[in-house]
């Protein structure tokens, strides 16, 4: 016999925000004004706004769209996730990447779910978010071709991914090194305090007074 366990999935849905033109072009504009203006701590090349409040011009209306999302997502994942309490939203970012940018497998730590708004993507220039299978840690460019380890969920613009927050995931970003159209996702985590890590206490943060 075999057990099956700890069962995965990613959920997909349909976003419809109004001002998403405006928003696309306040993002371009930021982006090509200060793309030279910092590198964010991680292993890929990205224009990233995470962990940057200053760049934090997500408007309002579209938190409270995702947020929708989120209660939608919740009233139809497994009962056993249904877990009542408080879902917070917290944090929202946005990633824009252009020739040559890519980012690297990696998860988003003590969070609960977390999701991705494909806000300016075109599947035929773009590359998908690809999601690797979080039983093996492996050399993941060699198994690129095998669904079981890597798997690209088929996303368009509009779409809204909701997945748990270990699964490793990344992108390539471009298709064809000689394009210059940009892709733009808006990311964000879902916490809830009360079965979720205190990130704090993992992060061995030392205070000297
Ligand atoms: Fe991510």
């Amino acid at each position: 016999m075999k057990y099956n366990l700890f069962d995965s999935y990613i959920w997909k849905s349909k976003i419809k925000y109004d001002k998403k033109d405006q928003l696309i072009n306040n993002l371009l504009q930021d982006y090509f004004e200060n793309k030279n203006k910092f590198t964010p701590h991680w292993e890929c090349f990205i224009y990233s706004s995470f962990k940057h409040p200053e760049q934090n011009n997500i408007p309002e209306d579209l938190l409270d769209v995702i947020e929708e999302k989120i209660l939608e997502y919740l009233k139809n994942c497994p009962k056993e996730l249904q877990i009542k309490g408080t879902y917070i939203l917290s944090d929202v970012w946005y990633n824009i990447y252009e020739k040559d940018y890519f980012q690297e497998p990696h998860n988003h730590g003590n969070a609960l779910f977390s999701g991705c708004y494909y806000l300016k993507f075109n599947k035929k220039k773009h590359h998908q978010t690809t999601f690797y299978n979080p039983n093996y840690n492996l050399d993941y460019k060699k198994l690129e071709q095998n669904s079981y380890f890597c798997f690209e969920p088929d996303c368009d613009e509009d779409d809204i991914i909701i997945f748990p927050s270990s699964l490793k995931h990344g992108t390539m970003g471009l298709r064809d090194k000689n394009d210059d159209e940009i892709r733009i996702t808006i990311s964000f985590n879902i916490t809830n305090p009360n079965i979720c890590l205190n990130e704090k206490v993992q992060d061995k943060e030392v205070s000297y007074n």
